[in-house]
């Protein structure tokens, strides 16, 4: 009797299996209800007494044994299949990674600095957080000017000296201070203004504003400038130009291009006139160029600024301007682009 119990222990001890039924096999086999090791203990009473010691040390050994190595087969099985699950099939080809599509802010933003800088354009960058005499003082907005509140502006509340700027002429203020004229340069970059959130309208935005200073610079170069923009950048060469205020400018004027009244679209576009409004621009102040360190006997300048946003919403049909910060990808990957 003693001796199958050994037999039985050994054979336990060598067993192998991978195959989930193999394992339950081997599991009824001995640890089943009608398995073997209830049939032992079942013998257990016909042992003789001197041997009930070793042989019922015997049948728990073998009990352990089996359940031990059931529970070890098992886990092993699982491990592997879990393998399988990680890897799958290795010979499959592989999956394509998805090419993420150009933001409409980025591909306008580029048409434009591209378009600029066949004309000797560079492009300048400025921090998105200024101070008062960038975004405000050094462009002829000395405080408590009233022009001051034309934007409605964050402060950082710990200092109120500095601010999140409301418009990329900031930049050009830095670029002025640095450098010496000749001067021509876009700068685009995001911008904030205290304004509610709706549809057309947003509590930061972004621009691109153009800034040459030279000998000589005259209106007549302004205009030429910015008529050459639109016809490359809408197809457009009719503007117009109305008298307009700007703290920074004078004089200053509204740039409306003439999109034109040949669709439905068109109609709703440009309110029924066919005349679209795009920016803002003039000749740089004299007070500018002198608190910037040039000199405004010898050189004269102008500028123009305008919304990026406005223009993708325009050129790609968009409805709402919030869809081009909620970072929807159904929306987003529509837009394909070379620039
Ligand atoms: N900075 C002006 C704005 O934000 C735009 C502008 C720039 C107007 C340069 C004239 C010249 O509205």
């Amino acid at each position: 009797m003693i001796d199958t119990l050994k037999e039985h222990i050994s054979q336990v001890e060598k067993f192998n299996a991978d195959k989930a039924d193999e394992i339950e096999a081997f599991r009824i086999k001995y640890l089943g209800k009608k398995g073997l090791i209830n049939e032992f203990f079942a013998e257990f009473r016909n042992v003789p007494n001197d041997q009930k010691k070793e042989y019922g040390q015997a049948i728990n050994q073998l009990k352990d044994l089996a359940q031990d190595k059931v529970s070890s087969l098992k886990e092993i099985l699982e491990n592997g299949q879990e393998q399988v699950k990680q890897y799958g099939d290795l010979t499959r080809p592989g999956a394509p990674f998805e090419l993420g599509s150009r933001h409409p802010i980025s591909i306008v933003k580029n048409q434009i600095v591209e378009i600029f800088s066949r004309i000797g354009f560079n492009v300048s960058e400025g921090p998105e957080m200024e101070d008062d005499w960038h975004n405000f003082t050094a462009l002829n907005l000395p405080e408590y000017h009233p022009a001051r509140d034309m934007q409605d502006t964050f402060f950082i509340q710990t200092d109120p000296d500095i601010l999140l700027r409301t418009h990329t002429s900031s930049v050009q203020v830095r670029y002025m201070e640095n450098n010496q004229p000749p001067i021509r340069t876009i700068s685009p970059g995001r911008v904030y203004r205290n304004e509610a959130i709706s549809a057309r309208s947003h509590c930061f935005f972004h621009q691109v504003e153009g800034l040459y200073i030279d000998k000589g610079v005259s209106f007549a170069d302004l205009k030429q400038t910015l008529q050459y923009f639109t016809t490359e950048m809408f197809g457009k060469s009719r503007i117009r130009l109305r008298p307009s205020y700007f703290p920074f400018t004078e004089p200053s004027a509204e740039v409306d291009v003439y999109w034109g009244l040949e669709t439905e679209t068109d109609y709703r576009m440009t309110k029924g006139t066919g005349w679209l409004e795009i920016m803002g621009c003039g000749m740089v102040d004299p007070n500018v160029l002198e608190n910037c360190g040039i000199d405004s006997k010898t050189y004269s300048g102008f500028a123009f600024g305008m919304g990026i946003d406005r223009i993708a919403l325009l050129l790609h049909q968009i409805s709402d301007i919030r869809m081009l910060s909620e970072n929807d990808i159904r929306f987003l990957k529509q837009f394909k682009s070379a620039l």
